[in-house]
Formats: structure tokens, C-alpha cells, sequence
């Protein structure tokens, strides 16, 4: 009899632990994801040749577009094309074990056209069909291991039931094509907004499709930043906590968690830009100040209000600006003068991949790498966390995260209450499965024990 019971708790055991390695199998094997995207438009000041390869398992192109009459992918501009047909090899030659994908989507500088583009291919399923196979024809022709749908959002219940079939039938012709093909599957990757619940103006309370991502693609790339795109006060624009509001790091990944996205199905996306502003009065300068308009647009993003890692460390050098970490939001700034600039320090990359380690995802994206330094220095440091904290995590070695409060604390008044209560509830849903873990344990104890 006690062998019985010992045996069904055994085989419990057993199973859900399978059940949840099941999900987390990429290719068939248990992987550790440290990405990066790199921009088709940045060759000028970050030569492909020129990455250091050995400090990312995956790279990404960024990216191809939708054609807006017959719905295939876009291939680049004559210009581009022979660095995105080289772009694989050249990668690999460097690097044999590194896996590229091909990501398509809105790009950079998104307008309304591509984006409907894509809303329209995706509402219609021979255009679905037509795009899906010529993404693949792509990516089999060019030597990528995979394909990533960066969709930046889709903003109503439609898109997001079309979004549904889409990555549905694509998991289909791709499992379909590692049939007919020696070849390995090719992946297939999302990126998604920063919490799995949209609130922003024009997308009123849109969910994704938690249980289609989960199924169809091999993870999920999280937008974890321009939480404060518009703001016209000094904020972190991707910060790691926030007490008032549920524009942070923290609340979006356990929002995904708790809809139900298995942890190792979720990358953390870490930005190699700041965010900068012109104050209204320099003398004012800590979060929260006034500001007047958004920063200068310089050379690499060539976008007003957007630094690269790269210009925000040259400009600390070169004017001996303060940088301030603030552990209360897990994020760093500084000001020069009346200009006032966010990002994330080696401080802040070190906290999130401890935040994205003890969450167990399956790793991180750099946003872009293309931002980075000649010498890598925000990769480097993100590959480093990683590697040095992932042994201590497995071995359940705790390491302190620097802030003050936990995500799920929210300071009484001052500024709106979160919206909704799902963060709790994911600490509920962790803690029974700890205390079911530790039933099992003394169930197994006392039948040993008699
Ligand atoms: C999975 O692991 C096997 C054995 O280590 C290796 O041969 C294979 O290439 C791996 N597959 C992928 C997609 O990395
Ligand atoms: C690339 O990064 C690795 C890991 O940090 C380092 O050992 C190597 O020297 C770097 N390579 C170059 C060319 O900088
Ligand atoms: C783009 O979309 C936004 C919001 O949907 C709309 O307000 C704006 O007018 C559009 N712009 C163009 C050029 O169509
Ligand atoms: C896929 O595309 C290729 C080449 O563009 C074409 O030859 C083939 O017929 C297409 N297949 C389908 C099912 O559309
Ligand atoms: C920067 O952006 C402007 C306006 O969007 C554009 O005209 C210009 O060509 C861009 N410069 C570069 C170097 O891409
Ligand atoms: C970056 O690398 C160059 C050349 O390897 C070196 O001279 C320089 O000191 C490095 N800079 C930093 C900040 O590490
Ligand atoms: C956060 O920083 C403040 C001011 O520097 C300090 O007083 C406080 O102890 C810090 N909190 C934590 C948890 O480190």
C-alpha cells in the first residue's frame, strides 16, 4: 500500500515535470537564449563583419517588410540586398554554433502603411499563405535558422484573432518543411508588447492569444521598453519597477506569466538606448521634472529623443556628466546642461538579467546591438551576468536585487492604482506550487519513514 502511494507520487512528479520540459524544448533541445537584433540600416557604423559573435547565441535581422499589394515578404533595397544574402554566412564564419532569424515586421521608423500591411495580410488567409511561404522561401535561400514576426502591435480583438491563425498556420508549413527538407525546423519568434494586455489610447483592453503563442512559437521576444514615449516629465523609459503605475519591466513579464507563456518561452528585452529630453529648468533635474520637448536627434537612431548606449557613453566621458542609478525604479540618468537622458547602465543590464534569471526565462535581447560599443561593453556585461548568475539560480542561491520593493508593492496614494491584480496572483499561483512541492516532499518522507 505504501509503495503504491509512493509510487503515484512519484509518477506525479514525474509527469509534471515532463509536461513543463515539454514546452521548454527548442528544436528538440534545452537551450539558453542571449540575443540581439541587429538594423539592416546600420552597417555604416556597425559592419557585420565587425560583431563579436561570441557574446550572442542568436542574431536577428531587422527587418523585412510586407508588401502592401501582393502581401509577400519585401526584399530589401538594391543596396542592402547583398548584405542581407551574406548576412548568415558572413555571421557563421565567425561564429559556427550562432542561429540567425530573419525578422519581419514593422520596421524602425513605423508608419501606418506597414502596419496595415501586415493587419491586412493576416485578416485574410490566401494572403496568409502567400506570405508564409515566401518567408520561408526566404530564409531557406539565405542560410537563416529562423523567422521572427515582429507585428508592432496589432491593435484590436481582429488582429489579434488573425494574429492566431497566422502564427498557427506558419508552425504548420514550417513543421511541414522540416519534412521535406534534411534541415533542421527553423524557429519561429514574436515579438510582443512589454505586458500581454495592451493599453495604449487606439487599442482598448486587447489580450493576446496567450495559448497560440505558447503553442506555435518557439518564444516570444518581450518590448520591454518607451514605456514614457510621450511623457512631459523626466521618466524611465524602461524601467524595472514602478510604484504607481504598471508601465514597468517587472509588472509586463509576470502579466505574461500569469496570463499562462511557460517562463521558458519569454525573452527579456534589454534597450541599448536612452530616452532624452530638454528640461524645463536644469536646476530640476532628478524623475519626474518638467520637460519642454524631446532630445536632439543624433547619428546612429536618427530619431529626435532616442541616444544609442554608444552616444550616451561618449557624452558621459566627454562632459563628466553624474550618472544616477535609482534602485527605486531600476534605472539610470543624467543631465548635461538642459538635456536630461534615461537608459539602462551596466547597473540596470545586470539587474534585469538577475530579475529575467530568477523569473527562469529563457534568456534576453539586446535592442539593438548596433547601439552598442566598439568593444561590445553592454553585451559583454549582459553575457556575463547571465553566464556567472545562471549556476547560482539553478543551485537556488539567492542574490539580492538592489531595489527596494518588490513588483508587486504599490505605494498607498500618490499617482493611479495598478489596473489589475494579476501580479499578486502569480505570487498566489507560486507560492501553491511551492507549498505542493513541499507536500509531496513530507508525503514522501512519511511513507519512507513507516
Ligand atoms: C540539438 O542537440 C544536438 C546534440 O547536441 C545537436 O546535434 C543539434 O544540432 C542540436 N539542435 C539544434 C537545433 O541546435
Ligand atoms: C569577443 O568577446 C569575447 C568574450 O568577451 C572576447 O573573449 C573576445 O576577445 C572578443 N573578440 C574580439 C575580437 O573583441
Ligand atoms: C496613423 O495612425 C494614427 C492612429 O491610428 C492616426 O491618428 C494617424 O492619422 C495616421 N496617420 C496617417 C498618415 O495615416
Ligand atoms: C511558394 O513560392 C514558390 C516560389 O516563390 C512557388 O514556386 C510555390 O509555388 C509557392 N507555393 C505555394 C504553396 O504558394
Ligand atoms: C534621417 O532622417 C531624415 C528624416 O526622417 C531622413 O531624411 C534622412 O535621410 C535620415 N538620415 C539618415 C542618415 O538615415
Ligand atoms: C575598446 O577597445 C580598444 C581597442 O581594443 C581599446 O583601446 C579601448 O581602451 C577599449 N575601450 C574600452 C572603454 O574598453
Ligand atoms: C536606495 O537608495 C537610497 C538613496 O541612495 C538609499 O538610502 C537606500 O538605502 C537604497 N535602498 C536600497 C534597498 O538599497
Amino acid at each position: 500500500m505504501h509503495h503504491f502511494i509512493l509510487l503515484l507520487i512519484l509518477a506525479f512528479t514525474y509527469f509534471s515535470q515532463s509536461q513543463q520540459q515539454q514546452q521548454c524544448l527548442i528544436n528538440g533541445n534545452n537551450t539558453q537564449v542571449r540575443a540581439g537584433y541587429w538594423f539592416s540600416n546600420s552597417n555604416h557604423y556597425s559592419p557585420v563583419s565587425q560583431i563579436n559573435t561570441s557574446l550572442y547565441t542568436h542574431l536577428y535581422y531587422y527587418s523585412l517588410s510586407v508588401d502592401e499589394t501582393n502581401f509577400v515578404v519585401t526584399l530589401p533595397t538594391e543596396d542592402q540586398l547583398p548584405l542581407f544574402t551574406t548576412f548568415s554566412s558572413t555571421l557563421k564564419s565567425n561564429n559556427p554554433s550562432l542561429k540567425t532569424l530573419l525578422s519581419i515586421g514593422t520596421n524602425e521608423h513605423a508608419n501606418n502603411a506597414s502596419n496595415s500591411a501586415i493587419s491586412t495580410m493576416a485578416s485574410d488567409q490566401t494572403h496568409r499563405a502567400v506570405f508564409i511561404n515566401s518567408s520561408l522561401q526566404l530564409a531557406r535561400a539565405h542560410g537563416f535558422d529562423g523567422l521572427d514576426f515582429a507585428w508592432q502591435f496589432p491593435s484590436s480583438q481582429h488582429d489579434m484573432s488573425n494574429l492566431e491563425n497566422l502564427l498557427a498556420e506558419w508552425r504548420h508549413s514550417i513543421n511541414d518543411d522540416a519534412k521535406n527538407s534534411p534541415a533542421v525546423t527553423l524557429l519561429l519568434t514574436a515579438t510582443v508588447y512589454f505586458s500581454d494586455h495592451l493599453f495604449s489610447e487606439d487599442s482598448n483592453n486587447v489580450d493576446y492569444p496567450i495559448d497560440t503563442i505558447s503553442n506555435n512559437v518557439d518564444w516570444a521576444n518581450v518590448f520591454c521598453f518607451n514605456y514614457h514615449k510621450n511623457s512631459d516629465v523626466t521618466a524611465a523609459d524602461a524601467a524595472l519597477f514602478d510604484q504607481v503605475s504598471h508601465f514597468s519591466t517587472s509588472y509586463g513579464i509576470v502579466s505574461w506569466l500569469d496570463a499562462g507563456v511557460p517562463p521558458c518561452k519569454l525573452l527579456l528585452g534589454v534597450p541599448l538606448f536612452g530616452r532624452s529630453w530638454f528640461l524645463k529648468n536644469k536646476m530640476k533635474n532628478g524623475l519626474g521634472a518638467q520637460v519642454v520637448a524631446a532630445g536632439p536627434r543624433l547619428k546612429l537612431s536618427n530619431q529626435t529623443g532616442i541616444m544609442a548606449y554608444f552616444e550616451i557613453t561618449e557624452m558621459l566621458e566627454d562632459t563628466n556628466s553624474i550618472m544616477i542609478y535609482d534602485n527605486r525604479t531600476g534605472s539610470s540618468y543624467f543631465s548635461n546642461g538642459g538635456l536630461w537622458v534615461t537608459f539602462d547602465s551596466l547597473e540596470v543590464i545586470e539587474e534585469k538579467i538577475d530579475f529575467a534569471l530568477q523569473n527562469g526565462l529563457l534568456g534576453y535581447f539586446l535592442w539593438p546591438i548596433s547601439y552598442d560599443t566598439i568593444n561590445y561593453t553592454a553585451s559583454r556585461q549582459a553575457m556575463n551576468v547571465w553566464t556567472r548568475d545562471y549556476g547560482s539560480v539553478a543551485a537556488g542561491v539567492e542574490f539580492g536585487l538592489k531595489h527596494g520593493n518588490s513588483p508587486v508593492e504599490f505605494a498607498a496614494g500618490g499617482g493611479p492604482p495598478p489596473q489589475s491584480s494579476r501580479s499578486v496572483r502569480n505570487f498566489q499561483t507560486i507560492y501553491a506550487f511551492h507549498l505542493c512541492f513541499y507536500l509531496q516532499l513530507f508525503l514522501l518522507y512519511y511513507c519512507a519513514s513507516i
